[in-house]
């Protein structure tokens, strides 16, 4: 790309806010000043492999000692190479040891009201006794176990046990068709199933058991389902093959030490979905993804004893596996774990849920802040959220409206927010604000953590000045990092590896402010080239949903005889009809908010915007509608997306 090009990257989006954090947050807080931060990351920078050895002596439990920090060939690396740890003991037996086996590892609520709670002590021997069930099935060292399970208690157990034994969990999405199943266990080679009679959904039974027995006729590879009592519905059962999750567990012994694993033992493939069709199954280890989803934790959500700690994901994304299971049990939290839909009963449920268990750090999403939003501030209102000292927000970027909405209305003015930008091949937060040090802005996720060395360059591999866009790339290895796509090193090298050499690709676009703050504009196929200048879907996508008029809304480029590219919006509305008068308001407030280059060519209203099942944005199938390829109702009124998003699901998610 030449230099002017790279000029005309736009900084469309401009903001001044700045929220510092308290001094009474910062004076207590685990990393309390940009000094402090500073120190850390120079002394990463400084010597990579001193930071981490000092960190990973103290924070995990070897059984046997590594005696090499890093080793590096090109791409393949390996972290605290000849050492034995284990997961499950560093989350579970290191607490008891410690004396603090009868701290609340989990406080749980179903989805009909029921709840439990279990200590670190009580978790431990129900993970020691389904262990010791999958040992009975046969199951070992490096044999895959596939889980398709409610967030219920025994979804976490089920993946600490798999740790505890060396066998390596694909926790498959419970809302993913039997195709996918499928797909993914012939592509792991399963040998074993998990799985539940149902799962409860907004008050229905969703027959998960029959959606597994399906998936097997087609991955012939498992031998065995365990099946969880969960909601009592009638199921098919294959004698020889199938267990009840209560039967496996009552004959087995209570004691099943953790198996020293070598640091690079794959814990687990999680599939993801990538530019291509085939989801890749992504390989995290042993030592390494344990360490950093366990200090990224104790860092960024400045973790304390006496939190209530609370993520509200589902342990089928990795932000379940990194920031409901390995790391805050890594660190010894209590941890919220919630089975239901954040609006059944009622819009209010999260709300409840904070007032009851005393919450006091949040992490959500923000595609569910606008969900919040749209609902209405009076379900937030019926709720004493006091109880929240910090909040936090994951999988895309937020716009800053619904920033200042979740800071003001949730966070009652005074929580700070950590916006973590990081991915599922990179094992846990790589970008986020430390929030007793470093002062937020709405919409950017800050500055990379210790240890982590982000460049951006554009297409001719140059790294790009301040407030120019361009592909965001990591340097230098972190221990968290992916080690694989499951079965492809092919497809490993050519994604991540191949088009800037030395570093890992991450797929996303990103620019650097005057201060220094990342800002990411969406993948690199998001970004918009209008007439040679680029806009990111996210930038505009801001501006149109602080129009009072916005529930939504999605912004996708569409070919355009003269511009190259058009922007075409999707937008729903809250509270108002749509109207072409409607339509003309908001190209004007575009072009005021953004300047005229973003104005909008299309803009189409529709009922809900459609998203994967893990809440993002189909952006494929609404290009494929802005640029005619595929038609939907009539354009000028409501669009009902639902058909059209169930057929391109499995496609896209
Ligand atoms: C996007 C989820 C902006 C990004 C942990 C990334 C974000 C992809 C943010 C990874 C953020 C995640 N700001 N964009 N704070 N967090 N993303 O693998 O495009 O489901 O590459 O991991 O989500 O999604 P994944």
């Amino acid at each position: 790309m030449s230099e002017k090009t790279t000029g005309q990257i736009d900084n469309v989006m401009h903001e001044d806010r700045l929220f510092p954090p308290s001094e009474e947050f910062s004076s207590k807080a685990v990393i309390g000043s940009m000094d402090q931060y500073q120190q850390l990351y120079d002394a990463a920078a400084n010597d990579l492999e001193g930071f981490w050895d000092g960190i990973a002596r103290e924070d995990l439990h070897w059984f046997e000692p590594y005696d090499t920090v890093l080793k590096q060939e090109g791409h393949n690396v390996e972290w605290f190479v000849g050492g034995k740890t284990n997961i499950s003991y560093n989350c579970l037996d290191a607490h008891i040891v410690a004396g603090n086996g009868d701290r609340t590892a989990i406080i749980w609520e179903g989805e009909p009201g029921d709840q439990r709670t279990l200590t670190y002590t009580e978790l431990h021997a129900e993970v020691c006794k389904f262990a010791n069930g999958l040992k009975s099935l046969g199951v070992g060292v490096g044999d895959v176990v596939s889980i398709y399970m409610p967030m219920t208690p025994e979804l976490a157990i089920a993946m600490l046990a798999c740790v505890r034994i060396g066998a390596i969990h694909s926790v498959i999405f419970a809302g993913f068709s039997a195709e996918a199943i499928a797909d993914r266990n012939n592509d792991a080679n399963a040998k074993v199933q998990l799985t539940s009679d149902g799962l409860y959904r907004r008050g229905k039974v969703l027959p998960l058991k029959a959606t597994v027995d399906e998936a097997l006729e087609k991955s012939p590879t498992v031998e065995h389902v365990v099946v969880l009592k969960r909601v009592e519905n009638e199921i098919a059962w294959t004698e020889g093959r199938d267990h009840w999750w209560h039967e496996l567990v009552e004959s087995v012994d209570a004691d099943c030490p953790a198996t020293p694993l070598d640091s690079e033992a794959t814990s687990f493939i999680l599939y993801t979905s990538g530019s291509t069709g085939k989801p890749k199954g992504i390989r995290h280890t042993t030592s390494g993804y344990n360490l950093w989803a366990k200090k990224t934790f104790q860092w960024v959500f400045d973790w304390r004893p006496d939190d209530v700690y609370w993520c509200t994901a589902d342990c089928g994304w990795i932000t379940g596996h990194s920031y409901i299971v390995y790391g805050p049990m890594s660190a010894g939290a209590t941890c919220l774990m919630f089975e239901g839909a954040p609006n059944y009963p009622a819009e209010d449920r999260f709300w409840d849920l904070v007032e009851k268990y005393k919450v006091t750090i949040m992490y959500t999403a923000p595609t569910a802040i606008r969900a919040f939003i749209k609902w209405g501030d009076e379900h937030v209102e019926k709720h004493d959220l006091s109880s929240l000292r910090l909040l936090g927000t994951v999988g895309e970027g937020i716009n800053p409206e619904a920033w200042m909405w979740y800071h003001e209305k949730i966070g009652g003015g005074k929580c700070p927010i950590v916006d973590t930008w990081w991915q599922t091949e990179t094992g846990g937060l790589m970008m986020s604000p430390l929030p007793g040090a470093t002062a937020t802005k709405p919409g950017s996720c800050t500055k990379p953590l210790p240890g982590v060395f982000p460049t951006i360059v554009d297409e001719s591999l140059q790294p790009v000045g301040e407030n120019h866009g361009g592909m965001l790339c990591i340097s230098r290895p972190w221990p968290g990092m992916l080690r694989g796509i499951w079965g492809d090193d092919e497809r490993f090298f050519d994604v991540y590896w191949k088009t800037v050499p030395g570093s890992y690709l991450t797929g996303d676009n990103a620019r650097i402010d005057e201060d220094g703050y990342y800002w990411i504009m969406g993948r690199i196929d998001d970004v918009i080239n209008v007439s040679g200048h680029r806009l990111s879907t996210i930038e505009v996508e801001s501006a149109l949903v602080s129009h009072d008029a916005i529930a939504e809304c999605a912004a996708v480029g569409r070919p355009h005889d003269l511009k190259g590219q058009a922007i075409a919006v999707f937008c729903s509305l809250k509270g108002v009809e749509p109207s072409e008068e409607l339509r003309q308001e908001l190209k004007l407030h575009v072009r005021k908010e953004i300047g005229a280059l973003a104005v909008p060519d299309d803009i189409r209203f529709t009922d809900a915007i459609p998203k994967t099942r893990s809440g993002k944005i189909m952006r494929r199938l609404l290009r494929d509608v802005a640029a005619g390829r595929k038609a939907v109702g009539d354009t000028s009124t409501l669009e009902d997306f639902s058909v059209l998003a169930k057929l391109a699901e499995d496609d896209e998610g």
